[in-house]
């Protein structure tokens, strides 16, 4: 099977036989991972371009492991090193990185709609490593395969996600990705950070955390998207800590088996206790691990590749 798709912009735009098809094949390239020599050929001469307007540690990192991983050649562009400091447009700067003959640009912005736009004006593939507060598709799909390898489905679980919703990029990701698997979708945050109609995406929506655990079989936990917030959402760290933050007697309300996830950066002692996040339910780096192996894969997808 091949994933016949120029780019990756959001998970809106997968169907489930998509989704399935990239999961698997993260599925396959983890063991590339964990070899001595951890490497294989398969985009020998294809140039990946990281082109972050956005400060990242997990998924700039891993888009760059992911290509070297595949021989692919990796250059990552900053904003501050880019020449948009110095007045040039964001089209221009990306359509001079294609001149230089680019294969990928993965593209990380603080603007909504960004790699959408470059999709539209470059035959580079595009895929989205972040835009403003719309869509992060690749922690999504990283989400649902982190889910899938530790409890088998991820069709009719209880998935809690708790924070920042209204901000949250990976909020978006992951509730359309869980929806396509008939995952049972419950969303904390204070009223501020819930969008006004997201029930109407199939979510159920929780002002109190402890209601909202009960049997859950995974709780998301989202970074408060501080950066986007010009206004205030809530009144202190500190009470939004006290309401909305997973300790351990939180946690015993969900399932003895639930899974704590984060996508990082965690703001510790807020989001949730350091007990919680470092304990056994916790598969927080186990998320940063498969952020690898799903990006080898759209990577690889998006070049051809087939999965048979
Ligand atoms: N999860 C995530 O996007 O982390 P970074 O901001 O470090 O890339």
């Amino acid at each position: 099977m091949e994933l016949k798709r120029k780019d990756i912009l959001s998970l809106s735009d997968l169907d489930r036989e998509e989704i399935d098809l990239i999961l698997q094949t993260a599925d396959s390239f983890k063991e590339v991972s964990t070899r001595e020599i951890k490497k294989v050929p398969a985009l020998r001469g294809k140039t990946v371009i990281n082109l972050f307007f956005e400060p990242s540690t997990r998924t700039r990192t891993s888009f760059e492991l992911a290509g070297k991983r595949l021989s692919a050649d990796v250059i990552n562009i900053s904003s501050t090193g880019s020449s948009t400091v110095k007045g040039e447009s964001l089209l221009d700067t990306a359509r001079n990185i294609e001149a230089m003959h680019s294969d990928f640009i993965i593209v990380r912005h603080a603007s909504s709609g960004v790699p959408q736009f470059l999709a539209k004006s470059l035959q580079s593939a595009v895929i989205n490593a972040g835009d403003g507060a719309h869509a992060h598709p690749s922690q999504g799909l990283l989400d649902l395969l982190t889910i899938k390898e530790a409890k088998g489905t991820l069709e009719g679980l209880k998935v809690v996600i708790v924070g920042d919703i209204l901000h949250g990029r990976v909020a978006h990701s992951d509730i359309h990705g869980l929806l396509k698997y008939g995952a049972d979708i419950h969303l904390v945050a204070p009223p501020t950070l819930i969008p006004i109609g997201i029930e109407l995406w199939g979510v159920t929506v929780h002002y109190h955390l402890d209601e909202a655990l009960h049997d859950a079989d995974v709780v998301i936990l989202l970074r408060l998207q501080l950066e986007r917030q010009n206004t205030a959402y809530f009144p202190t760290l500190r009470e939004y800590a006290k309401l909305y933050g997973l300790d351990r007697r939180r946690l015993s309300l969900a399932k003895e088996d639930a899974l704590v996830m984060h996508p990082g950066p965690i703001n510790r002692g807020v989001e949730v206790t350091s007990e919680v996040a470092d304990g056994l339910s916790s598969v927080i780096l186990k998320q940063v691990s498969n952020g690898i192996a799903v990006r080898m894969a759209l990577l690889f997808l998006l070049s051809g590749g087939k999965n048979d």
